[in-house]
C-alpha cells in the first residue's frame, strides 16, 4: 500500500460517525435527525458525515491535521508543491489566484474567452485586463486557445503585467502551447496562472494535453468534480513554488472560501484523488478509448461533423482532449440548441452544452460501453430522420472586443442606470453579457457597448441561446455607468477634500 491509498479526511468523518459521537455542534440537522424526509431519501451515511470543522476534522482556514495531510497527498499526485481543497468550485480558486497575483490597477494578460469567474476575479482584485483574442475555428464557430506569439506580443506591450492567465484546455477541449507560453512568461519573471476547470484528468493519460503543473505553470485551479469523480462544487488549487507567494494564495482563499466547508465535498475530493492517483492510467485510458469510439461512429454519420484532433498543430491548438465530443449539426438543418432539445425530450439525454452550430457530449470515467452506445444510436436516429433541405443557421463572427473605458471594478462600483439594450450603443456597460455555456462574454463591465454586440445578442435570442449576466434575466435591459452621477460624486469628493 502506498501513501496514495490513504484517505485522511474520509477516514476522520467515518470514524466520527461510526463512533456514535453525540453532536452538540453545527450542522443543525444533527446526522439528519432534524430533516427526516431528506435523510430517508439520501441515506443516513450521507447525513452522518455531513459535518464541518472541529478538532478531529481540522480547519480549512489554517489546516494542520487531516485536511493538510489530504492536500499534501493531492499535491504529490498532481506534481505540485502545494494543493488547496476548494469547496466553492474552481470559481473560488480562480478568484483567489487573481487576487493573489494582482492588486488594484495591476495588469493581467488573459484570453477573452476566459470563464466568467475570471471576470469576477478582475472585479474583486481591481486588476486591469489586457485581453488576447483566442484563435477561432470558423467552421464550428468555436474559440480555441491563444498562440505563444500573441502572448509574447501582449507581454512586450505590457511588460509590467503581473501574470498571464490561461485556460487549459478550454471548454471545447483545445489547449494552448502551455510549455512555450510558460517559457516566454517565466523568462520575464511573469507567473502563469491557469484555469484548469476542464483538466483534472490530464496528468493521467499521455495522449491528453499536458497539465498545467507538468508544463511548469505557477498556479492552477482544477475542477475535480467536472472530469473525475468528486462531488459537484469540489475542486483543487495547485501551486508551484517560485514566482507566487503561497501565503498570498492562502490569504486570498480565506476571502473567497466558506469557513464551514462541507465534509461530503472534502472527503469526496480525498477519495477522488486516491482513485485517480492509483487507477488513473487505467480509468482515463478507458475513457479516452470510449470517447474515440464515439467520435469515429459520429464522424461516419451524414450531416454530422466532429470537432477535434485534426486541429492539433493549427494556431491556438497545441493539444486536444478527445473526451469532449462536440458535433456540428448545421448540415442537418438544426441548431445545437435544437439538437439538445430533441435529445432531452425524446431520448432523456442531457448534453453538456450547445451553441448555434454545435452540441457537446462529455465522456468521463463514469461512462460505460452501454451509455456511449445509447448516445451514438440516438444521435444516428435523429440524423436519419432529418431532411437536409432545412435552412442553415447563420452565425456571424463573434463581435470584436469592445474598447475598455474603465476597469471592471470601477464599472462595478460606479453609479448606474438601466437602459433598454437596443438603445445602449455607446454607453459604458456595468454588466457582462455571456452566451452560457461556454461563458464567453460579449461585453464586460467597463467596456463600451457597440451596435455590433446588440445585433449579435438579438441573433442569439432568436436562437433561444442561454444568455446571462445582466440583472434583467431576459437581457432586454442593461445596467450602464451613469456618467452624470459619477461626475457629481467626483465633484462632491473634490469639494469635501478641499473644505
Ligand atoms: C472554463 C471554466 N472555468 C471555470 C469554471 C468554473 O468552475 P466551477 O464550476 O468548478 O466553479 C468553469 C465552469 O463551467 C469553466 O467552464
Amino acid at each position: 500500500m502506498t501513501k496514495q491509498h490513504k484517505t485522511p479526511i474520509f477516514d476522520a468523518v467515518k470514524k466520527y460517525f461510526h463512533e456514535g459521537t453525540v453532536p452538540f455542534v453545527v450542522p443543525g440537522h444533527k446526522k439528519g435527525n432534524g430533516l427526516p424526509e431528506f435523510k430517508e431519501y439520501v441515506g443516513a451515511n450521507v447525513l452522518g458525515i455531513d459535518v464541518t470543522c472541529f478538532p478531529d476534522t481540522d480547519n480549512i482556514c489554517n489546516p494542520k491535521g487531516v485536511i493538510a495531510e489530504a492536500e499534501n497527498l493531492a499535491a504529490e499526485a498532481y506534481g505540485a508543491d502545494r494543493a488547496y481543497f476548494l469547496v466553492n468550485g474552481t470559481t473560488a480558486g480562480i478568484q483567489a489566484m487573481i487576487m493573489a497575483v494582482c492588486k488594484p490597477e495591476d495588469k493581467i494578460i488573459l484570453p477573452r474567452n476566459a470563464h466568467k469567474s475570471a471576470f469576477g476575479g478582475l472585479i474583486m482584485s481591481g486588476a486591469k485586463p489586457v485581453y488576447i483574442e483566442p484563435e477561432m475555428n470558423r467552421e464550428f464557430g468555436i474559440s480555441m486557445g491563444v498562440t505563444p506569439e500573441k502572448v509574447e506580443w501582449a507581454i512586450l506591450q505590457h511588460p509590467d503585467a503581473k501574470a498571464v492567465f490561461l485556460v487549459n484546455p478550454n471548454y471545447y477541449g483545445t489547449a494552448s502551447d502551455l510549455v512555450k507560453i510558460t517559457e516566454i512568461a517565466h523568462a520575464r519573471g511573469i507567473p502563469i496562472v491557469v484555469d484548469e476547470a476542464h483538466g483534472a484528468h490530464l496528468k493521467f493519460n499521455a495522449g491528453l494535453p499536458i497539465s498545467a503543473m507538468e508544463a511548469g505553470a505557477d498556479l492552477a485551479a482544477s475542477s475535480t468534480h467536472k472530469l473525475i469523480g468528486s462531488l459537484t462544487q469540489s475542486s483543487m488549487l495547485f501551486l508551484k513554488e517560485g514566482l507566487v507567494n503561497p501565503k498570498r494564495v492562502k490569504a486570498a482563499l480565506n476571502l473567497t472560501q466558506t469557513t464551514s466547508p462541507s465534509y461530503l465535498l472534502l472527503s469526496s475530493l480525498d477519495v477522488a484523488r486516491k482513485q485517480i492517483a492509483i487507477q488513473g492510467k487505467e480509468l482515463i485510458g478507458r475513457t479516452v478509448e470510449l470517447a474515440k469510439w464515439v467520435r469515429d461512429e459520429l464522424k461516419s454519420v451524414p450531416g454530422i461533423k466532429v470537432f477535434g484532433e485534426d486541429l492539433v498543430g493549427q494556431p491556438g491548438c497545441a493539444g486536444f482532449d478527445p473526451t469532449k465530443v462536440t458535433i456540428n449539426v448545421r448540415d442537418l438543418g438544426l441548431s445545437g440548441y435544437e439538437m439538445e432539445k430533441i435529445l432531452r425530450s425524446q431520448y432523456r439525454i442531457q448534453v453538456e452544452l450547445s451553441d448555434l452550430y454545435n452540441t457537446m457530449f462529455l465522456i468521463t470515467l463514469g461512462d460505460t460501453w452501454e451509455s456511449v452506445t445509447y448516445l451514438v444510436n440516438c444521435v444516428k436516429e435523429i440524423a436519419q430522420e432529418r431532411t437536409y433541405d432545412n435552412v442553415i443557421k447563420i452565425c456571424p463572427p463573434v463581435p470584436a472586443i469592445p474598447p475598455l473605458s474603465i476597469s471592471p471594478r470601477e464599472a462595478f462600483y460606479s453609479p448606474t442606470r438601466v437602459l433598454n439594450l437596443q438603445e445602449a450603443a455607446g454607453e459604458i456597460s456595468a454588466e457582462a453579457i455571456m452566451a452560457y455555456p461556454p461563458g464567453i462574454p460579449l461585453i464586460c463591465p467597463g467596456e463600451v457597448i457597440t451596435q455590433e454586440i446588440i445585433d449579435y445578442v438579438n441573433i442569439l435570442k432568436q436562437e433561444q441561446a442561454d444568455l446571462q449576466g445582466t440583472e434583467d434575466p431576459n437581457i432586454n435591459h442593461i445596467k450602464v455607468v451613469d456618467l452624470a452621477a459619477t461626475k457629481e460624486l467626483a465633484d462632491e469628493e473634490i469639494y469635501t477634500q478641499s473644505v
